[in-house]
């Protein structure tokens, strides 16, 4: 037994010799906001677009409700689409254009009127109900395609970078709308981005894609803390990758040396053994630092400071390894202060060890 609604399973994808997606599984709970993220041409909107039935699987299936989906006609699975780029029909108004998906299902006339007026209050915008598309600025349109696409109370949305076209500003408050949607209709959601904040902000769960398969999929917090491989920490938050070499292991913890001798522990990859090498991971707020004279850990690493950034809440460090590789650091702008740390002189770095993580070198 299951509790997933939605149920992606071993979907394949090929055109002709480019494998464009492979092996990609997921279930999805009713009522969860599930995001892709990854780099451009991973998959994301493939896998997508074999939901919404735009795209045939060269291999795989989809069920919801546990019943298949994919021998269903993409006009009758019932799913919402938002794409990329507005996609109003220019030509009708804003009530019109979400009235559209009523009129075509042939709705009774007072529903379609009471839906219309529904959507428009849930998306703030009962005010530009006989403007024509052509009148409303770019995130107003994109609101319009979303209340289009919810019009029909679809169990399943699927939008494929719906903000991308959008300012900053605007995508923020759009996003924000998102969320206050999701949670008053319960409606479950497929969001495609490439915006790691953004994935960040609007999700129960995300799905990170690489090369056309799931790299992992979590929590935000979980893809934060226990990334399962370099791609996923590089690409949920900022990290500092440092060569090692395996000196020591047991259940718990190895110990590492880096390439000038200093000794670390480490916590991570299980298939790393004795004199191997592998990838040492540290996020740069998980790091201490402090001018090298002050007293200091056994475990840390001398490092020459480059370049000091006030960021308002944080103070950014850019400093250098004995090895010549550059590294970030952050800390509280409080803490800065009276640390003493100056640049063109040494200071000293170190962290938990539970805070960083092994990988096979990649
Ligand atoms: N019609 C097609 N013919 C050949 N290759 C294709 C076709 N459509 C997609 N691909 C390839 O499939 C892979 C996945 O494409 P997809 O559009 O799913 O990526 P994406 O993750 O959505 O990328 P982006 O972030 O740029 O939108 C890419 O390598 C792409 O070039
Ligand atoms: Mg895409």
């Amino acid at each position: 037994m299951t509790s997933a609604f939605l149920q992606i399973q071993r979907l394949r994808k090929t055109y002709d010799d480019v494998v464009a997606i492979d092996q990609v599984s997921l279930d999805v709970r009713k009522g969860e906001f599930m995001t892709f993220l990854g780099p451009s041409g991973s998959g994301k909107s493939t896998t997508l677009y074999i939901v919404a039935g735009f795209q045939e699987p060269t291999e795989g299936r989809v069920l919801l409700d546990g019943k298949p989906l994919l021998s269903v006609a993409p006009n009758k699975r019932n799913i919402g689409m938002v794409f990329q780029r507005y996609t109003l029909f220019p030509h009708l108004t804003v009530g019109q254009n979400v009235a559209f998906p009523l009129r075509v299902r042939r709705r009774p006339e007072a529903e379609i009127k009471k839906k219309v007026e529904q959507m428009l209050a849930l998306l703030h915008l009962a005010e530009f109900r006989d403007r024509m598309p052509g009148q409303l600025s770019g995130g107003q349109q994109q609101r319009v395609a979303i209340a289009r696409a919810l019009a029909y109370d679809p169990p399943v949305l699927l939008m494929d970078e719906p903000l991308s076209a959008l300012d900053k500003k605007l995508r923020e408050e759009i996003q924000l709308e998102l969320r206050r949607i999701h949670q008053e209709t319960g409606v479950t959601i497929l969001y495609v981005t490439h915006d790691q904040e953004e994935a960040l902000r609007l999700s129960d769960r995300i799905a990170v894609f690489n090369k056309g398969c799931i790299e992992q999929c979590g929590t935000g917090e979980e893809l934060y803390e226990n990334p399962a491989s370099r791609f996923v920490a590089n690409f949920i938050g900022n990290s500092n990758f440092l060569p090692v070499r395996i000196t020591a292991r047991d259940a718990a913890q190895s110990s590492a040396v880096f390439p000038s001798g200093h000794a670390i522990a480490a916590t991570g990859d299980a298939t790393l053994s004795v004199g191997g090498d592998g990838t040492l991971m540290v996020r740069p707020e998980q790091i201490r630092i402090r001018a090298a004279g002050a007293a200091k850990n056994t475990a840390g690493l001398p490092v020459t400071v480059r370049d000091i950034t006030y960021l308002g809440d944080a103070m950014h460090y850019s400093v250098t390894t004995p090895w010549a590789q550059d590294m970030s650091v952050r800390m509280p702008a409080g803490d800065h202060r009276d640390s003493g740390i100056v640049v063109g002189t040494q200071a000293w770095i170190d962290w938990d060890a539970r805070d960083t993580r092994l990988f096979a070198q990649a």
